[in-house]
């Protein structure tokens, strides 16, 4: 940081001028041509960062790295603890790899501007395959291994890929889990057919191959390397899937310049990593933390990254984390509290924790979803390092609010993700869109445009993009978590302010559960609310009414099987009560804002009639998680 320097200049700077602030930093970035224009202004609220630079992000995340005599600098450390195997990649291995599989992208008939699916574990040929796009223009989407085929088929349909990357199998704890299969009925859901699948056999499950079936080693074997091709700065990186209200999910958009300007300022700044260090970012590639900072931002800064392929606990036991921050010698850890919760069930009072060094840690940060006091405290005092706080979303894909480590970390408070990361004007407003006063709670909106590397639109569907986000609060985007800002600035995001809920670091659209719960032949009207839960944060809980004269002889089971069926075992939806009755509006609206707000503790306006104060009384303690 320079003499002078602090958290809020920078900030105040990045918004009053931005252009000034962005083009600086995207001296960080190898550009084919620069950009001599740094924010395209012409179809608002849609705006694009560097319209005329091109760019490639694969040669920014390995070839310059080798190119700069840094080729023997592990890229990669593959940790599978369900395997019992540790890999490392250096830069140049990584880079052959990569142009390698670019090529077989390439023969597969994959072209510039084409997308590709990847559905894969936790291995490094996953990440082989994103850059692999990358390197030739090409899109890739990424879906999270725990969803179930029909699912992966809804994206199949709406990202109409040309070729599919998978692997024979996932590794869950001690369970195989086959991904073929899952392929497979994916494929026969789907409309939408692509010409080609790689799959990657694993030595855990021999997948059975069909006729556009390729395997991954022979198509290693005869691949002709392919070098980076230029893309422009505003064309699409990858597509990332999140959930929408309707069952339709949404497709986030990555550009690539913007994207590749943002990762690199954010690893430094936010959190203050640099090239020699060794990161560790403990969540899935199929979520956008996985995609930025598993991925993208270590690798395009050249730090070395952690792969880590196993559960916070019983991989073999809760002290796994401890035993890869002390036999990699991490500098830092990223993960969702959820996974610090779990250890500290297992382990109190930090006994395991105690048998591993782990004095290479200088910070340890937490994103996903809410950091309960409890947990902040509990990892603070055991870990002796920072507990940073940071949120953001799969649609910004860096963070909103911060505390800058890297740039000038400033006093943490407990339950809140620090302050406004410099690039986001970060406003609370009430329902009509006014700023409200410091303390008060309302929507948390920020002020267009957003900073580079956040969504350029929804795949395919600028007007989604515009009804979902851009038209609540015009001339903002509407986060759709509610909170507040206090005096001195800091931001405390206290949940969403719509159906999406956060279960374990994962995110789930009740409404799209709901309309699976529906369709089940007994159930005549369901509501699908999350409630606390002491592990996950919160759990989906289904109310269910049944149809007249319908048994309710397991029922409950199957809502669940279906569930899990449909959606996937990320779905967690284990408890479902039947009840007689939900409550409604007049018009006959189930009141689920009520529901939701007794599930959160929150005040809420009283419904109006007596007998819908009477069925929320009757559902209260299921509600409150009490039951
Ligand atoms: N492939 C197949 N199944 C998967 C899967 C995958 N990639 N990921 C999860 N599942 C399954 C799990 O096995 C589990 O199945 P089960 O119902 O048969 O037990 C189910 O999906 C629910 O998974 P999860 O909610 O993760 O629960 P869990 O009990 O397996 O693990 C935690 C709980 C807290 C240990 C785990 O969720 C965790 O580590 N969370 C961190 C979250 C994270 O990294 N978030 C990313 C944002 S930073
Ligand atoms: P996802 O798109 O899966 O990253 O989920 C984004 C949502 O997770 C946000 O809109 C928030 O509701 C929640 N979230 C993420 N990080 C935090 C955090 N640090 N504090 C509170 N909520 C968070």
């Amino acid at each position: 940081m320079e003499e002078g320097t602090t958290y809020r200049d920078v900030h105040a700077r990045s918004l009053a001028e931005p252009e000034a602030f962005w083009a600086e930093a995207a001296e960080a970035i190898d550009w084919v041509t620069a950009p001599t224009r740094v924010l395209d202004t012409s179809s608002p609220p849609l705006f694009r960062w560097f319209p005329d630079g091109e760019l490639n992000t694969c040669a920014n995340a390995v070839d310059r790295h080798v190119d700069a005599g840094r080729g023997d600098r592990v890229a990669v450390i593959h940790d599978s603890a369900v395997t019992g195997k540790v890999t490392r990649l250096t830069y140049a291995e990584l880079r052959d790899q990569v142009a390698r599989f670019a090529g077989a992208l390439r023969d597969a008939g994959v072209e510039q501007g084409d997308r590709v699916i990847i559905y894969m574990p936790m291995v490094p040929e996953a990440v082989v395959a994103m850059l692999a796009c990358a390197r030739i223009g090409a899109v890739h989407s990424v879906v999270f291994g725990g969803f179930a085929p029909a699912e992966l088929a809804a994206r199949i349909d709406d990202a109409e890929p040309t070729a599919i990357v998978t692997a024979s199998c996932g590794v869950e704890g001690s369970r195989i889990i086959e991904y073929k299969p899952l392929v497979d009925e994916a494929l026969r859901l789907a409309q939408h057919q692509p010409t080609a699948t790689i799959l990657l056999q694993r030595p855990q499950a021999q997948a059975v191959m069909g006729d556009r079936d390729r395997d991954w080693t022979e198509v290693m074997a005869t691949a002709v390397p392919v070098d980076p091709v230029p893309v422009q700065a505003t064309d699409p990186l990858y597509i990332l899937y999140t959930s929408g209200t309707t069952g339709k999910p949404k497709g986030i958009v990555r550009d690539n310049g913007g994207h590749a300007v943002a990762m690199a300022w954010s690893l430094g700044n936010v959190y203050g990593i640099g090239p020699d260090d060794v990161w560790w970012s403990a969540s899935d590639v199929g979520w956008v933390v996985g995609h930025s900072y598993i991925v993208y931002a270590p690798l395009i800064v050249g730090a070395t990254t952690v792969m880590f392929e196993g559960k916070p606990i019983g991989t073999p036991d809760a002290g796994a984390f401890w035993r890869v921050i002390a036999d990699h010698g991490v500098n830092a850890l990223f993960t969702a509290p959820t996974a610090i919760r779990a250890i500290k069930k297992e382990d109190p009072d930090g006994e395991l924790l105690a048998r591993h060094d782990i004095s290479s840690l200088r910070a340890l940060f937490q994103a996903g979803e809410r950091l309960d006091p409890a947990t902040f405290a509990w990892a603070s005092q055991h870990l002796g390092v920072s507990v940073v706080d940071n949120w953001w979303q799969t649609e910004t894909g860096w963070p909103i609010t911060a505390n800058l480590r890297g740039l000038d970390p400033m006093p943490l408070k407990s339950g809140s993700s620090s302050v406004p990361v410099p690039g986001y004007d970060v406003r609370v407003v009430d329902e009509q869109g006014q700023d409200v006063a410091a303390g008060i709670e309302g929507n948390i909106v920020i002020r267009l445009p957003l900073p580079p590397g956040t969504l350029p639109t929804l795949w395919g569907d600028d007007q989604r993009y515009i009804d979902s986000y851009l038209s609540v609060f015009p001339g903002n985007y509407a986060t759709g978590d509610g909170g507040f800002i206090d005096e001195d600035g800091y931001v405390f995001v206290m949940g969403r302010t719509d159906d999406v809920i956060n279960v374990a670091g994962h995110r789930l659209s009740t409404g799209s559960l709901e309309a699976v719960v529906a369709s089940h032949p007994r159930v005549a009207e369901c509501a699908v609310i999350g409630v606390r839960d002491d592990l996950k944060g919160q759990v989906p809980r289904a109310f269910v009414v049944l149809k007249a004269g319908a048994s309710d002889d397991g029922v409950e089971d199957e809502i669940v099987a279906l569930v899990r069926d449909r959606v996937g075992p990320v779905a967690a939806l284990k408890q479902v009560s039947v009840v007689p009755a939900l409550p409604k509006t007049r018009s006959g609206k189930i009141l689920r804002r009520s529901m939701r707000a007794i599930a959160d503790g929150r005040d809420e306006a009283p419904p109006s009639t007596i007998e819908d104060i009477r069925v929320l009384d009757a559902l209260g303690p299921l509600l409150r998680g009490d039951a």
